[in-house]
């Protein structure tokens, strides 16, 4: 069945939820990346912070910036048509105070075409939630594994093991849906936990690592076609595996061009043989330098 084409909206994913019908989003960092994501009939598109480690090879995703962001963000803008697009605000865009976080996600949509932003954290983002919302900008919430508090949370783990850290996470949900979030990431989260919050929320939750109760699903595209090696996540199936070929690829190029091999007659363009002959003559006649 061909998709449907016509733009994806914050209210296209209630609706969504309303109905029962499963959300997809897929990160994407790059025009090539976009257009495939768009072309497949994905629903959502997250710029995601994801690309410090995936794309850029920091370990974490702490170094990522306002202005890195906004580079992959108008790249993804020029190849999307159809998804709605997130972009995520990087460590320290929205901590220091609600002024600076409402200026910084407004940077995504005045310059880098996105149609809405994400931002990491529960209670503690209440206030800059609502100051977005007020500003007339759609906010996806981010809780369970932040991958923004790495560090204090001491690795890259599972998150609301606990009955009472379960109890908080509901909390931290039903703080931002009341602020005003239209979608909200469980990220890493037993998978009872997050059915509990996706049935207490009006709003649509995106689930990576936390199951299948979740209205929708996400996953980073380096894991999803097998792009990044380093670690694969429990919870991230590949769908490919375009490393390997990548690399026959890389090797096969090298190899024909030692060997003289590549370019062949169909990559090479002569020059028209008249013109050839009148060129060798102009030539023998002497160049003009002598
Ligand atoms: O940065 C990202 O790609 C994300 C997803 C994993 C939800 O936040």
């Amino acid at each position: 069945m061909a998709p449907d084409r016509q733009k994806v909206t914050v209210r296209t994913l209630q609706r969504k939820k309303m109905r029962g019908e499963p959300i997809t989003m897929m990160t994407a960092y790059d025009y090539p990346t976009a257009r495939w994501v768009d072309e497949a009939g994905i629903d959502v598109i997250l710029v995601g912070d994801s690309l410090g480690m995936v794309v850029l090879g920091f370990p974490n995703t702490l170094p990522v910036t306002v202005d890195i962001m906004l580079h992959h963000c108008k790249a993804v803008a020029r190849g999307a048509r159809r998804a709605l697009l997130v972009g995520d605000m990087p460590f320290m865009s929205f901590q220091v105070s609600v002024e600076e976080t409402v200026r910084n996600a407004g940077r995504f949509l005045q310059e880098a075409g996105m149609d809405a932003v994400k931002l990491e954290g529960g209670r503690e983002r209440v206030d800059a939630v609502r100051a977005l919302v007020d500003a007339g900008i759609p906010v996806m919430g981010h809780i369970g594994l932040t991958p923004q508090r790495v560090h204090q949370f001491g690795g890259f783990r599972l998150q609301g093991r606990t009955a009472e850290a379960a109890r908080r996470l509901v909390e931290d949900a039903l703080a931002l849906e009341e602020a005003g979030v239209f979608a909200i990431v469980l990220e890493m989260v037993p998978a009872q936990v997050a059915r509990y919050i996706t049935e207490r929320l009006q709003v649509p939750t995106i689930g990576i690592g936390a199951g299948p109760y979740c209205d929708g699903q996400v996953l980073v595209f380096h894991d999803t076609v097998g792009m990044f090696e380093e670690f694969q996540p429990k919870f991230a199936k590949r769908y490919a595996q375009v490393a390997p070929l990548i690399r026959r690829a890389l090797q096969q190029y090298k190899e024909e061009v030692e060997t003289r091999r590549f370019p062949a007659a169909e990559h090479t363009t002569f020059m028209d043989e008249t013109e050839w002959e009148a060129f060798l003559r102009l030539m023998e006649a002497g160049d003009g330098r002598e």
